[in-house]
């Protein structure tokens, strides 16, 4: 699925009035089968540009185009059927706690089914053994009939991202695959999630806090700083200078740390870098 931006601005309806928006003058395009990672500091925006590509928030100013379609300007109808063929994976896995990690999995599905076929698909779960191999890819065989609840947090985040290749999607649209996982298992993860993305042509854009992930696993990065788009490059031409500046007041989140409270900067830095491919 192709995707574009034209001056897309995004602002979250619960936000201040007098608060920037949360994506400001976003214009860029992906095309079909690209695998592209957003980096950026914490509050830069990457969940809200995902949020307005899902077609979950209307942009307040600009387009967004799936396929050179304006969601917003199709009927209710032709909107759910265009979500059906797009997957958005949250920060946190939305797992009920009581569910099996089958019922859970199939649940990937759902978006592409109808209401009858959803209902009868959490009652009785068909596509158990595509379940298994969805698991068996993130190394979590033997998890497929155990509840959520009883997972590790970085179990139910694999199994977040084992939905997603169950889901029949063109755009896979994954927030923070990784933050519950050892680098060992991030490697993994991200290594399964690209090369099924590739197997079937789908659209990957993810989300990452892990920086030398995104550079050594995808193609093209782009970085977002409050809300702006800073740089959107070829994997190979972000240079450590250009990571400095997109973190610039933020070094302890490039560094993998958690930020010293009294660190925290009172007022952000002004956004002036702009590079792009
Ligand atoms: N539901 C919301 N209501 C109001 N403001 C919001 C909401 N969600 C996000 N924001 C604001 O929008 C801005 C961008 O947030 P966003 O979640 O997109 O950042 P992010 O880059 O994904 O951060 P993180 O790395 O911490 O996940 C922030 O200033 C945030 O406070
Ligand atoms: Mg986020």
């Amino acid at each position: 699925m192709k995707i574009t931006l034209e001056e897309a601005e995004g602002r979250h309806p619960a936000a201040s009035p007098q608060s920037p928006p949360a994506i400001a003058a976003c214009s860029l395009t992906i095309g079909p089968g690209e695998q592209v990672a957003v980096i950026g500091p914490s509050g830069a925006g990457k969940t809200t540009l995902l949020q307005l590509i899902a077609a979950a928030l209307v942009p307040t100013h600009g387009r967004v185009l799936l396929n050179d379609v304006d969601p917003w300007q199709l009927s209710t109808r032709a909107l759910q059927v265009l979500r059906g063929r797009l997957f958005y994976a949250p920060q946190t896995p939305p797992l009920p706690p009581r569910q099996r990690v089958i019922t859970a999995l199939s649940a990937g599905r759902l978006p592409s089914m109808s209401l009858w076929q959803s209902i009868a698909q959490l009652v009785y779960p068909r596509g158990v053994a595509q379940a298994a191999d969805a698991l068996a890819a993130f190394d979590l065989d033997e998890k497929l009939w155990e509840r959520v609840d009883r997972l590790s947090g970085g179990e139910r985040q694999r199994v977040g991202l084992a939905r997603a290749i169950m889901s029949p999607a063109e755009l896979w649209l994954v927030d923070e695959p990784l933050s519950a996982l050892d680098p060992k298992r991030s490697r993994q993860a991200i290594d399964t999630l690209c090369q099924q993305a590739r197997a079937r042509n789908a659209t990957l854009l993810t989300t990452l806090h892990q920086v030398d992930v995104a550079i050594s696993q995808f193609p093209r990065v782009i970085g977002f700083r409050e809300g702006r788009l800073a740089f959107d490059l070829p994997a190979h031409q972000v240079s450590k200078d250009l990571l400095a500046e997109l973190y610039a007041q933020h070094e302890h989140e490039l560094l993998g740390a958690p930020p010293p409270e009294r660190d925290r900067p009172a007022s952000p830095a002004p956004v002036n870098i702009v590079h792009c491919r």
